[in-house]
């Protein structure tokens, strides 16, 4: 753990130099909001007082090291304590929240080497075994599980055991088979191209899964691309273009008779440090753009050079979905397609369905602090 070296203090402001010779400073606004005391937390860890019951401009009017903790006294009588550890883990510097953030690990083809997959009846029963599969599909994208029971339904079970299954006009799950006069192209034979599912939704659905009943007809192989590894390309590649489909939202649509689903999202998201967060992007339900007229031509000529990167050969992963075999997929991340198949000479059958983001996220911390051993406490916002 990092020690605490030495600590000086300005009034509106807490320096620490550290014992690694590291230096670390938090504005007192931010101490003061943070402060961990019976007054100003429940025993949940929840806040019990409201941003303007702080003075606006906390002035912290002596500081002490006592044990590895700073205590820290404001000018309105106020006492505050924040043990080392937790001052490291909160560092502000910019290192230590680029450490702090999840770093995707970009993929292309040669993953296919080396899927990230585990077996489900182990990951059901054994902690450990479901911590390594979340890690591995938290680092990807997506992960796959082999031997899940070969029945309908399954997917369904789980998805509401690694989150909460989110229920649409499609139901609760669907299935994925060629019908006559389809309401959508999934359920024809035909190939698709590689897609986020359903970007027409607010939200779009964060995660999908899709369970493999059936497949001996030939044709339907599984495509995956990392469409953060796609969108870096776009960035380092065209510049112009990356900023374009991060600028100006696409409109999606879907409609049949029971519903009239329709959103607007950019192709690329990005969070305040410019790092891709979400890709949407779906040939088939792409309705158009709704902008100024300006913005058309240098939004298609993106979008176009876009979609030739999802296209490259050197993005796309293929492997064939067997029965028993369920891949999930971070839905704004790992864009799916299959190859065309034909159902006159054998059978396929998928079922899917959507499950929440963070209802994921928040299993694999759960499963990290119960075998981890740390608390909750303080964590509950
Ligand atoms: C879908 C889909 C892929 C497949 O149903 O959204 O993309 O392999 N299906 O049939
Ligand atoms: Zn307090
Ligand atoms: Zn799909």
């Amino acid at each position: 753990m990092r020690r605490i070296d030495r600590i000086s203090s300005q009034g509106n402001s807490l320096a620490v130099t550290w014992a690694d010779g590291g230096r670390s400073t938090w504005p007192a606004v931010w101490l003061r909001d943070q402060c961990r005391c019976a007054k100003c937390r429940h025993p949940s860890g929840q806040r019990l007082f409201e941003i303007g019951d702080l003075p606006a401009r906390p002035e912290i009017s002596a500081v002490t090291l006592i044990d590895g903790a700073l205590r820290l006294e404001w000018r309105d009588g106020h006492v505050s304590t924040f043990d080392s550890g937790w001052l490291a883990d909160h560092d502000l510097s910019e290192a230590a929240r680029a450490a702090r953030a999840r770093q995707p690990r970009l993929w292309g083809k040669e993953i296919g080497n080396h899927l990230p997959e585990g077996d489900w009846p182990s990951i059901a029963r054994d902690p450990a075994a479901e911590l390594r599969w979340l890690e591995a599909y938290h680092t990807f994208g997506f992960g796959l599980l082999r031997n899940v029971p070969v029945e309908p339904g399954q997917v369904a079970e789980v998805g509401d055991h690694l989150g909460f299954v989110r229920t649409t006009n499609y139901g609760k799950l669907f299935d994925v088979i060629s019908v006559p006069d389809p309401n959508n192209l999934a359920n024809t034979a035909l190939g698709l191209g590689v897609h986020s599912d359903n970007p027409y939704r607010d939200p779009t659905p964060g995660v999908q899964l899709l369970h493999c009943l059936e497949s001996d007809a030939p044709g339907g192989d599984t495509l995956l691309v990392d469409g953060f590894a796609a969108a870096e390309q776009l960035r380092e590649e065209a510049p112009q273009h990356f900023a374009m489909l991060v600028k100006v939202p696409a409109s999606f649509r879907f409609a049949d008779k029971d519903a009239d689903l329709s959103t607007r999202t950019p192709l690329i998201s990005v969070d305040d440090e410019g790092r891709v967060t979400a890709v949407h992007f779906n040939n088939r339900s792409f309705a158009g753009i709704d902008v100024a007229e300006e913005l058309v031509e240098p939004w298609y000529e993106a979008y176009r050079a876009f979609a030739a990167i999802l296209k490259r050969p050197e993005r796309e992963v293929i492997f064939r979905l067997g029965p028993g075999d369920l891949v999930v997929m971070q839905n704004e991340r790992a864009l799916h397609g299959r190859t065309a198949f034909d159902p006159n000479k054998g059978r396929r059958r998928l079922q899917g369905c959507y499950v929440d983001k963070d209802g994921m996220e928040s299993r694999m911390r759960v499963l990290r602090r119960k075998l981890n051993g740390a608390a909750a406490k303080g964590a509950a916002e």
